[in-house]
């Protein structure tokens, strides 16, 4: 179908189901054991509501924001999904150069299909990138790799704590992962074990003896913010915020990791609560980033988040399906349908900016407290 007929990022989904090949969209849409995680992600969204102020003038609304200190034109950044030339033969670059036409940020994924020069190297002038990492058992790979990047001007660290082994993906693993170009792995002359699914092959490096401790390592290797993606509950967001890292991302890998984690945005009303009654600290600020991911596909998603504190939101598959089907213009639609529902909900919110999204903007009575 031409993508005139794309209305919503939604649509991406059901277009990438009918013509992407089985084995990327396996990868792609699986999630872990029953998937209900998943499918949660994007319900949670529907037990929030809005309370909207009418005669606030809003012939301009703006939408703009700042992400740890960098501008970005919505408050949405594009988060980390490895292997992209499954879905397209240009993989990550078509998130970069979509990225650069819209003022978002792409968090490049340390299993990126593209190698990371080549990703960096894309960027236009300017424009601000993140790393997220996976932590190597071998630490002077990792310290190598963080060093490098900062050299090369990544602007945030997100080290990746919801993944000490790979969840089941049940739909990914029924498929044997021939990968055309060698990985990530393969550079660092591992053995990659390809028959069960490409989550399988590309995980094995992963760490699971990664802990608190290392926080300080990571500090005195690194000047760039540090972040922590995964995050599930508001004990470890406190001790996030009390370890002097600059963020957390409440995230549950897009339903991929445990099944039955809860919502990023229930997750939120929580840490928020907790932060604010025992730090004394007001969200969203300039100290500490509360950023949510998994299962947001609209602005209306976006602006709940915001509105319960978040400073930003990731998106991840919508960019996959898009690139999937339509390549580069398709990522770039889909920033472009993200970018028109602000401004349409902005002023049916009766909000001018994002500091008029405030808690009382939403109904978050059926998100249970804890
Ligand atoms: C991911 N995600 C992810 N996260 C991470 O920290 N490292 C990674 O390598 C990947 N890889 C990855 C691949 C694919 C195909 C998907 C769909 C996701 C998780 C990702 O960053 C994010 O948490 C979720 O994708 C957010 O949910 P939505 O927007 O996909 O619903």
């Amino acid at each position: 179908p031409s993508m005139s007929e794309i209305l919503t990022l939604h649509d991406f989904e059901a277009i990438a189901r009918q013509i992407m090949n089985e084995k990327a969209w396996a990868y792609y849409s699986s999630a872990a054991d029953d998937e209900i995680t998943i499918r949660e992600n994007h319900a949670a969204y529907h037990r929030i509501w809005f309370r909207p102020r009418i005669l606030k003038n809003v012939t301009h609304v703006d939408w703009s924001t700042k992400i740890l200190g960098l501008p970005s034109s919505m408050p949405i950044y594009i988060t980390a999904t490895a292997l992209g030339k499954l879905g397209h033969p240009d993989g990550e670059l078509n998130l970069t150069r979509a990225a650069a036409k819209h003022g978002i940020i792409q968090m490049i994924p340390t299993l990126a299909s593209c190698s990371f020069d080549e990703i960096v190297d894309a960027a236009a002038p300017g424009q601000n990138q993140f790393l997220q990492l996976y932590v190597n058992k071998e630490r002077e790979i990792t310290k190598k790799f963080v060093q490098h990047a900062e050299k090369r001007g990544i602007k945030g660290l997100f080290i990746t704590v919801d993944a000490p082994q790979l969840g089941r993906r049940e739909k990914d693993m029924r498929q044997k992962f021939e990968a055309e170009e060698p990985d990530e792995m393969e550079r660092n002359n591992e053995k990659v074990d390809r028959s069960q699914g490409a989550a399988r092959a590309i995980s094995s490096f992963i760490d699971p003896g990664l802990c608190w401790e290392d926080m300080a390592w990571f500090k005195s290797i690194t000047k760039m913010p540090l972040i922590l993606k995964g995050v599930q509950c508001w004990e470890d967001a406190l001790q996030a915020y009390d370890e002097g890292l600059a963020g957390v991302v409440l995230s549950n890998h897009g339903g991929r990791q445990l099944d039955f984690a809860r919502s990023g945005i229930e997750v939120l009303v929580e840490v928020v609560a907790k932060l604010e009654e025992k730090r004394g600290l007001r969200f969203p600020n300039d100290k500490f980033a509360l950023f949510v991911d998994g299962g947001v596909r609209r602005a209306t998603d976006v602006i709940k988040a915001v509105a319960l504190g978040a400073t930003a939101v990731g998106i991840g598959r919508p960019f996959l399906y898009a690139f999937s089907t339509y390549g580069q213009e398709g990522v770039e639609k889909a920033l472009q349908i993200l970018h028109d529902e602000f401004e349409m909900n902005m002023r049916l919110l009766g909000a001018p900016t994002l500091k008029d999204v405030v808690r009382d903007m939403v109904d978050a009575s059926s998100v249970h407290q804890h």
